[in-house]
């Protein structure tokens, strides 16, 4: 059996970027527990061709590689900052061009950076309800950073330590416990469920 490909996006336009080195941290948990192939994405790699496009047929060849991407892994890291309380426009903007039914039943670690604290619950509220309308399978351990959490641009606060290595051992149990047991027609059943 081949090993499941993750792929984990960052919703920012930055390098460095929190967001990425976020994502990032929660593969290598999780590469801690389980072989995986794994790709890490931004809204650079994307490139404006993402923001220019209004539909999936004029999306960029890169922006078109990163779509292509999310749709085909067996699981994704879905890391955004916090932009005036929300996930970033051009974060929404790219899930809005991936086909509704590419995520269902995989699973997804959510998580966001910000400024301070106090739009921690964006991941609950906001992130765990996008990933709910692809009937994807959030993992229960969101993470969420300050910027004060991060040194050396690497997430170093001990509590958010802790969430990452947890969400990590939850993606590698999730990614082992689904290993194709579903009946293909019970997949039919969820696929069909999830267009309705
Ligand atoms: C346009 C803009 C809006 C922002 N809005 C918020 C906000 O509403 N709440 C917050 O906590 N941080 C906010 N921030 C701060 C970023 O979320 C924070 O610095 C984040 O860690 C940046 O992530 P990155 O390094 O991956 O780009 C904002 C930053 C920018 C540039």
């Amino acid at each position: 059996m081949t090993s499941p490909h993750v792929v984990a996006i960052s919703g920012s336009v930055n390098r460095p970027s929190k967001s990425r080195a976020l994502a990032e941290a929660v593969a290598s948990a999780a590469l801690d527990r389980i072989d995986m192939r794994l790709s890490v994405f931004d809204l650079i790699d994307a490139g404006p061709g993402l923001g220019a496009a209004f539909g999936r047929d004029a999306l960029s060849p890169d922006a078109s590689a990163v779509v292509d991407a999310i749709e085909s892994a067996d699981a994704l890291i879905a890391i955004s900052p916090v932009y005036k309380g929300s996930y970033t426009g051009l974060f929404k903007h790219l899930f809005d061009l991936v086909d509704p039914a590419s995520l269902l039943n995989k699973p997804v670690v959510v998580g966001a950076t910000g400024g301070g604290h106090r739009h921690g619950l964006v991941v609950e509220h906001q992130l765990r309800p996008l990933f709910g309308f692809f009937s994807a399978l959030t993992v229960p351990s969101s993470i969420y950073a300050s910027d004060h959490e991060f040194a050396e641009g690497k997430p170093v606060d001990p509590t958010v330590l802790a969430r990452i290595d947890l969400a990590g051992a939850q993606l590698a149990s999730l990614l082992l416990s689904r290993r194709s047991y579903l009946l293909p027609e019970r997949k039919e059943q969820l696929r069909a469920a999830s267009a309705a």
